[in-house]
């Protein structure tokens, strides 16, 4: 009994982090599949494959819930893993399980709004843009777009992929050259909104490592929507209404990755407060 928590690499330990210091009992297994980042540049169907496998690992391991603490995998594989693969998975299993996505909470802190409609979109004035940062099939899904316009005619979402991104992060790129990219993405986006936008989301869980490098990119009046916190909100709601579900209360952590097993680099570890060793999974 354990709560899984999946992520292309280390991004999703954005979230993680904040998991674990709200359900401190919990049990947690993160896993990293490091063997196949980025996920980003990948097509619909091996995101999804790809996140299906690590799903029956975190399974296998003795969780009933996963967390995606990825967009990527959020936006493109876990519709069709709810709806096709899970129904016949649960058939054989004596214990429940379900996996839960990011965006949900993320377009319900950014909307103010619940997740479930009905919705009508409101007013259309005035048009205020919410800033998306994300990976290439993120932005290709325009989940963003698409779940913010149902819920709020006053805003409009304008995404950036930042390719290549998610990558220097995971490699662990000296901050200089982070925030040099950071800044041209943010510069982009101004550009095609005609100003600075009024909210960002960080949407790959990746760039929440650097998230003050993007604060300092924006001017200060922006609000950054916090998606680990929306996250942590919404798994604890979730839990509180599904008593069936039991996160563990051993309050044991395992790291596993499908890439190499150890420890991580400096950036990872300022982020986490300390060093952070890996299993193989
Ligand atoms: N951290 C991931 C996300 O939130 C994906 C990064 C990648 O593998 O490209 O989208």
């Amino acid at each position: 009994m354990a709560v899984g928590v999946f992520d292309s690499g280390v991004g999703g330990l954005t979230i993680h982090r904040e998991l674990s210091a709200r359900l401190p009992g919990a049990d947690l297994v993160y896993f990293s599949d490091q063997a196949h980042m980025p996920y980003g540049p990948r097509s619909g169907a091996q995101i999804v494959e790809l996140t299906q496998r690590a799903c029956e690992r975190l399974f296998a391991e003795g969780c009933e819930l996963i967390v995606l603490a990825c967009n990527t995998a959020s936006a493109v594989a876990l519709r069709q893993l709810q709806t096709q693969w899970l129904p016949q998975l649960r058939r054989g299993r004596a214990r429940p399980a379900n996996i839960l996505g990011i965006i949900v909470p993320t377009i319900e802190a950014v909307t103010g709004k619940p997740w479930r409609g009905p919705h009508s979109p409101g007013s259309t004035e005035p048009r205020r843009c919410v800033g998306v940062f994300a990976t290439q099939a993120t932005a290709r899904s325009q989940v963003y777009e698409i779940e913010i316009a149902k819920r709020r005619g006053d805003l409009v979402a304008v995404t950036e992929a930042c390719k290549g991104l998610a990558a220097l992060i995971e490699q662990g790129a000296p901050r200089a050259e982070l925030a040099a990219v950071i800044k041209e993405h943010v510069a982009a986006v101004a550009a095609r909104a005609g100003g600075p936008p009024h909210k960002v989301i960080l949407g790959c869980t990746h760039y929440e490592v650097c998230a003050d490098l993007f604060r300092e990119a924006l001017p200060a009046s922006v609000e950054l929507i916090q998606q680990p916190h929306a996250t942590a909100d919404s798994l604890l709601a979730y839990l509180a209404r599904h008593p069936e579900y039991s996160a563990g209360h051993e309050g044991r952590r395992r790291f596993l990755t499908t890439g190499r097993p150890g420890t991580q680099h400096r950036l990872v570890e300022t982020f986490w407060g300390g060093p952070l060793a890996f299993e193989a999974a």
